[in-house]
């Protein structure tokens, strides 16, 4: 199904270029416990995807909303870096990041009601950021609005954008919410499980869209998404995280054609073949441990399959095994293993 989505050639990939927005030790939680999201590395480049992946509690959203710094009350976070293009966000005031916010970096969220304001028209949601973002006035900002509309394929644009939100389908919502993310040209878009909702044609059309635009407009994209097929088609860089950690990292085909980590094979493993669409991780035996009940060893331990001893005392800590390939595991490189 996700054949038809094109790829940059290699060289014009960023993969070896500076990434627009870089992360080091990225730490997320509430005071006095332990952390939810532990010391996380990303390199988001211009032109590529980077694919997070993990299952649900893994503190994926949390990291992107970390990024956004649109945190939940109550949870912070730390980090020895958070840049965007060298500036540092990890102290902006609430002014400046709401600058930023829309501007250069944008988030598409899997529910778009939580991103859209239910008392005016999407019209006049998408026009606001063109004259808060890029000084537009009304007049310019009604024409980029209809052309960004007609980029995301909203059938009878110029109807739609006297709509209130209550009044178009979820996914006419969503379109709604990846061209406001999309209209000011953003060098980041952050996108958490953007078409799980909607049926699969549309998640196909939404994701081809979002492609053609990396490659168009150079922008780096961080999509969250539980559907591997889906990565194996269109990520440049896939992370997987478990339990609030980054358990391997590694180039799109690095990752498919030889994976490494325990976690990842209980993941592949669990992917179905026949019609290409992810489904929830049922077949990996237990659950994820929650932050609350976490060990100082691997965090996999309890469920994998190649535990022992000091796997429950010490957590291996992320290597790089090969150029751009990192695993936490003891036992890596597993030169064993049999996918
Ligand atoms: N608002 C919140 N308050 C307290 N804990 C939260 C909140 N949101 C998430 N968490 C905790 O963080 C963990 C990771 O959540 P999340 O980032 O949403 O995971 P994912 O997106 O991978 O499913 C959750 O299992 C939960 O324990
Ligand atoms: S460190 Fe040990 S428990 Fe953790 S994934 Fe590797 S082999 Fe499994
Ligand atoms: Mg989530």
């Amino acid at each position: 199904m996700w054949g038809a989505l094109k790829h940059m050639p290699d060289e014009r990939k960023g993969i070896n270029v500076a990434s627009v927005l870089a992360v080091r030790g990225l730490t997320i939680g509430m005071p006095d416990s332990p952390p939810i999201v532990d010391k996380v590395d990303l390199d988001l480049r211009p032109g590529c995807i980077t694919c997070l992946v993990g299952e649900s509690g893994s503190g994926k959203s949390l990291t992107a909303l970390s990024l956004m710094r649109l945190l939940p009350p109550g949870i912070g976070l730390q980090a020895d870096m958070l840049e965007l293009d060298g500036e540092d966000l990890r102290e902006l005031d609430d002014a400046r990041m709401n600058v930023i916010r829309g501007d250069r970096m944008a988030m598409v969220f899997q529910e778009p009601m939580t991103a859209l304001n239910p008392v005016m028209t999407v019209g006049e949601q998408i026009t606001e950021a063109l004259r808060v973002h890029k000084g537009m006035d009304q007049a310019s900002a009604d024409i980029a609005a209809l052309d960004m509309f007609r980029q995301v394929q909203i059938p009878a644009a110029e109807t739609r954008l006297n709509a209130y939100p209550h009044q178009l389908s979820g996914g006419m919502r969503q379109r709604v919410m990846i061209a406001i993310a999309l209209v000011c040209r953003p060098s980041v878009l952050i996108a958490d499980e953007p078409t799980t909702a909607l049926d699969v044609t549309i998640q196909s059309q939404i994701l081809r869209l979002i492609d053609a635009l990396r490659v168009e407009l150079g922008m780096a994209v961080l999509l969250i998404t539980h559907n591997l097929s889906l990565v194996a088609e269109i990520a440049d860089e896939v992370v997987v995280m478990y339990a609030g950690r980054i358990v391997e990292r590694a180039p799109r085909d690095a990752l498919f054609g030889d994976p490494m980590h325990p976690y990842t094979l209980a993941l592949f493993a669990a992917m179905p073949r026949a019609d290409g669409r992810g489904h929830p991780l049922a077949t990996i035996g237990g659950q994820v441990p929650s932050h609350g009940e976490r060990l100082s060893g691997c965090r996999f331990a309890a469920r994998c399959p190649f535990a022992e001893a000091r796997c429950m005392e010490t957590y291996p800590t992320l290597r790089e095994i090969r150029q751009g390939h990192w695993i936490s595991c003891w036992r890596a490189p597993l030169e064993d293993h049999v996918s």
